[in-house]
């Protein structure tokens, strides 16, 4: 029985703000810069732009949809549409806690280098054994990843609308401006290295912005399409049930059309912004070949980069850090809300009881994942030719097998069994029309699972053509 009064956002703007807090997080600023940088600058940013305007786009109007329209999480949403369906909201419902046990994780890290900066240890930082030797040590990370997930809980905590929106609130738009602030900040950079070569902000934004069709082949088009769509899935939270949690807490006169292309456009702004940053930068500092470190960029080498900016770097480095933290909180929030919400319907419990609980359960997965840096560490290679450990393997499993899965299942579930009208519906209510009605229909029944197929091959290692 239903007695607890259900949470939700107060409106249009807090729903807006909450949402993109959740998609706005570590991948905008980290991975999107260095996928740009690697596949081909402008050439990568036109797929992407053409990917969000459709595939984007779908994918979110499905999860909010089926959330606002049955009032429910993922777990429940699925079942209540189709009881044939149910499993569908169960193994989404597993994304998320595959994702807490190390999102988190990376919280601490990022919190760890914000205490670095803001204690003036910042040529330590730069040091190379430097971040290796902090993951493997064994108390420090799980320290900082309790405190990360402290913050995170008491957020949830306190609920839907004085916790998760009044949160996204006030940290969304500093986000904003310290991005902006920090990219200006980039394209003024110049630098001669020790070879004489002067490079400046400005070349390195042609870098990032010009297309470069040099050697392109169909498998090229077709492996950086891949990392393209990929980076979507993990960028907007779809297909993970977070925006069906946060649909579910919209009320029904907001114009879902209006608030979807509101969270798009924050969620892509950042991820061009974050580009603007860093890519300017690392050019500045390294030239083309710093920007092929791929993951460690983060770690690694902005460190020595703020560290070869004297002073300036360590007010940057406030910033950068500050900035991603709260990028990833809001991001974690979203996460623990989506378990924190289903679990106090499936054991009809309270927030504040079932929020603690998740929180201590989660406590200790994350350990378990730091010390995959060192009691328990391994080192295997993926199915996608990348070696990894631990949180790696966690990562894998949920972002590159299970989400482009779930995306194919939920695609024909919503395309070729209840049928595309059962959204369209919702998509209509507290709007005109449906804007993006036709171009919905061909992409839901058609064109998403015939790529999602592709990609869900590809990452599973059933398909190698694309491996270039
Ligand atoms: N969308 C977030 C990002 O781009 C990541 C995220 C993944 C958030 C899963 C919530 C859940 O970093």
């Amino acid at each position: 029985m239903q007695t607890k009064k259900r949470n939700g956002f107060s409106g249009s703007i807090g729903f807006v703000l909450a949402a993109a807090g959740s998609a706005v997080g570590v991948g905008n600023i980290w991975r999107f810069p260095y996928l740009a940088a690697k596949d081909g600058g402008g050439l990568f940013l036109l797929v992407y732009l053409g990917l969000v305007l459709t595939f984007g786009f779908t994918m979110l109007a499905t999860d909010i949809a089926i959330g606002r329209r049955t009032g429910k999480n993922a777990w429940q949403a699925f079942a209540s549409i189709r009881p044939s369906w149910g499993f569908l909201g169960k193994i989404t419902f597993l994304v998320p806690v595959l994702i807490m046990t190390y999102y988190t994780v990376i919280g601490g890290w990022i919190l760890k280098y914000t205490t670095v900066y803001l204690t003036g240890k910042h040529q330590a930082a730069a040091q190379d054994s430097y971040f290796t030797s902090f993951i493997t040590s064994r108390v420090s990370p799980i320290v900082f990843m309790l405190l990360f997930l402290a913050m995170t809980a008491m957020v949830v905590y306190v609920g839907v609308e004085k916790g998760i929106e009044k949160f996204s609130r006030v940290v969304m738009p500093c986000l904003l401006v310290l991005m902006i602030g920090i990219a200006i900040y980039s394209l003024t950079l110049r630098y001669t290295d020790p070879a004489g070569n002067e490079r400046t902000g400005i070349q390195g934004l042609a870098v990032y912005l010009i297309p470069d069709f040099k050697g392109l082949t169909l498998s090229r088009f077709l492996s950086i399409l891949l990392d393209a769509m990929s980076q979507l899935f993990f960028s907007l939270s779809v297909s993970m049930g977070i925006m069906i949690t946060y649909g579910s807490y919209v009320k029904k006169d907001v114009n879902l059309n209006r608030a979807i292309v509101q969270i798009e456009s924050f969620d892509t702004g950042v991820a061009l912004l974050a580009g603007m940053m860093i890519v300017p930068a690392v050019y500045v500092f390294t030239g083309t070949q710093g920007m092929q470190s791929g993951p460690s960029l983060m770690f690694v080498s902005l460190p020595k980069m703020f560290s070869s900016m004297g002073s300036v770097g360590i007010v940057i480095g406030i910033a950068f850090f500050t900035m991603i933290l709260f990028a990833a909180l809001t991001s974690s929030v979203s996460i623990m809300e989506t378990l924190v919400a289903t679990c106090m319907s499936i054991f009809d419990a309270s927030r504040r009881k079932v929020s603690l609980i998740i929180a201590a359960i989660s406590a200790l997965c994350a350990a378990v994942i730091c010390m995959g840096y060192n009691v328990l560490y391994f080192n295997i290679t993926l199915p996608n030719g990348q070696s990894g450990q631990l949180l790696d393997v966690i990562d894998y499993i949920s972002n590159s097998v299970m989400m482009p899965a779930i995306a194919l299942l939920t695609s024909i579930f919503i395309g070729w069994v209840i049928k595309p009208e059962w959204i369209e519906t919702e998509m209509e209510i507290g709007a005109e029309r449906f804007t993006r009605k036709k171009l919905y229909r061909v992409m839901i029944q058609y064109v998403v699972p015939a790529i999602l197929l592709l990609l869900f091959m590809q990452a599973a290692g059933i398909l190698r053509v694309f491996s270039v």
